[in-house]
């Protein structure tokens, strides 16, 4: 079944973070004129759709993720008139601009909530969750925040402790108030008005909460818990996403996109069939925490290819027919791809283009990280003192004090930390990168000599113009959009194959996962097919007959149509 035809389901998004992205007034920290600057290179690449992670007026407690006025820019990153010309070049090129939404929760320094922590009956109490100790004076439930600690802020001038999912700084919303909705809702539309083409939805799925908001289970008797049981399927989850659309989307050709930590297939189904209108698209986890243990993301284990091949696949499957997929192995909180499922060393291009491939050939929404399109790499500083992320210095704080040693807590921050993601773009060979013309907030990747734009941008084999390629097959191969997907090799340990159809057309991807060469027969009814290759990250330029070799981190995609 083909599925209704839509723009974004036939656009390539790019994600900007933007502290450090572009930096044009040499303060040391990436810009809204950085980015507009940078636009015709976005452009040349091929992009549709910018996404363009919080700018609004932050204290940055979680960089911007902690909004103090959603109507308003944060001054390191320029004005609202540059925002305005911002929009409008984007628009001029053809480009849509989707913005950050954050409103699971603000800072604690928005106006909602200086007042609402005034006094228990200020009319803006209630736009935060606020509750009791327990008997004993303690938190009112043991839900762990995601960067550590307790997720309860003790209050003393009301006495009541109010609830952050996230840093102290980060006081979760009360949606079960119907005044905070009503204002989300103008805010939004106050956004769409100004030109924006869509929102991304940070951690929506946690905006309904079970009021009671009860203890989470604590098998192993731990001081805290997730409790995410409790805010993740909420019980009125579906019913906040639906108002949101009748009430501030309604009338507006946009696109959405949920992020949603712990969302299951079946669930995903539910957000985004598009006749029940909550969101195009979710962000789900599963297949970036295959390399986590029980005891999460610092847990490190290797990535089993199975499971990576069977999970990539179970949401192919489950959004096939109804839904759509978004397709991700990168953002700003996550690694970087090519250090985490390819070879970032002897293999670094090979196995960066063959990660891109198995990404592009999928069907879904594909989204590239800034930096992914060179083939950024993770990074090593030594000192914890060079690290900015909150949630990666809380947790060195918290596991120090337990007695974990500085020496493993590195290992783990080199594999995980969310700041491998966000060192400044690599723009040419010149000091910094080329970033900035000042002290960068975080200092750049020394590899910035070897991996840079300019480079990228004078070899023409260069990862940049494989994207481009990429991105052009995605606009003129409408199988590559709309075809089904089938997992082929499903045993093989070292190779992720899979293949889509589409009337008589079908595309076979192989992409070999290790440093060994294999061969593979081409499934049997292939053979009288007409077959050529439409991309592969080595130069190749003939079929092999009815196998496919590969070598070290090769992708292959081959195009077949059936004889006339
Ligand atoms: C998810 C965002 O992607 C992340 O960067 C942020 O820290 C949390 N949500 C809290 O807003």
């Amino acid at each position: 079944m083909v599925q209704q035809k839509k723009w974004w389901k036939e656009s390539v998004v790019y994600q900007i973070y933007p502290r450090s992205f572009y930096d044009s007034n040499g303060d040391g920290i990436g810009d809204l004129n950085g980015i507009t600057e940078k636009l015709d290179y976005l452009n040349a690449l091929g992009i549709d759709v910018i996404w363009l992670s919080p700018v609004y007026d932050s204290p940055n407690d979680d960089n911007g993720y902690d909004i103090r006025d959603y109507q308003a820019i944060m001054t390191e990153f320029g004005t609202m008139s540059d925002w305005e010309r911002l929009v409008e070049e984007i628009h001029k090129r053809e480009m849509k601009l989707m913005m950050d939404l954050v409103v699971n929760h603000s800072s604690d320094e928005h106006h909602w909530f200086m007042e609402a922590r005034k006094s228990k009956d200020n009319p803006y109490r209630d736009y935060y969750i606020w509750r009791p100790g327990k008997a004993d004076g303690t938190e009112p439930n043991n839900w762990e925040s995601a960067f550590s600690g307790s997720a309860w802020e003790y209050d003393e001038v009301t006495d009541e402790y109010y609830l952050h999912l996230f840093s102290k700084k980060q006081p979760d919303l009360n949606w079960e108030n119907p005044q905070l909705r009503h204002d989300i809702y103008s805010m939004m539309k106050w956004w769409l008005d100004k030109g924006v083409d869509g929102f991304r939805m940070d951690v929506i799925n946690f905006i309904s909460k079970v009021p009671e908001l009860p203890d989470g289970a604590n098998p192993k008797g731990k001081k805290y818990v997730s409790g995410g049981e409790y805010y993740m399927y909420g019980p009125r989850i579906h019913e906040f996403l639906r108002e949101m659309n009748q009430k501030a989307l309604k009338g507006y050709d946009v696109m959405t996109v949920g992020e949603m930590p712990g969302v299951t297939p079946e669930q995903a189904v539910k957000y985004t069939k598009e006749d029940r209108e909550e969101v195009n698209m979710v962000f789900q986890f599963e297949h970036v925490d295959l390399d986590s243990g029980p005891e999460g993301k610092w847990d490190l284990r290797p990535l089993p290819l199975r499971d990576f091949k069977n999970n990539l696949t179970k949401w192919q499957k489950a959004l096939d027919r109804e839904g759509w997929n978004s397709l991700y192995l990168n953002n700003h909180d996550q690694p970087r791809m090519v250090s985490r499922f390819g070879n970032d060393k002897e293999y670094r291009v090979e196995s960066a283009k063959m990660l891109a491939t198995l990404l592009h050939m999928m069907k879904g929404t594909p989204y590239i990280y800034q930096g992914e399109e060179i083939g950024m790499t993770n990074v090593q500083f030594d000192s914890i003192k060079d690290y900015k992320d909150i949630e990666t210095i809380n947790m060195y704080e918290e596991k120090l004090q337990e007695g974990i040693v500085h020496e493993e807590l590195m290992k783990r921050i080199y594999v995980k930390g969310r700041d491998n993601a966000r060192t400044p773009v690599q723009w040419d060979n010149t000091r910094h990168g080329g970033f900035t013309t000042g002290d960068p907030w975080i200092s750049v990747n020394p590899n910035y000599d070897e991996i840079n734009v300019e480079k990228a941008l004078e070899d023409k084999n260069s990862i940049f113009y494989y994207y481009q390629q990429l991105i052009n097959l995605r606009k003129t191969h409408p199988i590559i959009v709309y075809g089904s997907y089938d997992l082929i090799l499903d045993d093989h340990e070292s190779i992720f194959a899979y293949k889509r159809m589409l009337g008589d057309e079908s595309l076979f991807v192989y992409c070999n996962f290790s440093q060994e060469e294999f061969q593979v027969d081409m499934p049997s009814d292939t053979v009288q097919a007409k077959k050529d290759i439409l991309i592969s990250n080595y130069p190749t330029n003939k079929i092999e007959g009815d196998y496919v070799l590969l070598k070290p981190y090769e992708a292959k995609v081959i195009h077949c149509r059936e004889k006339v």
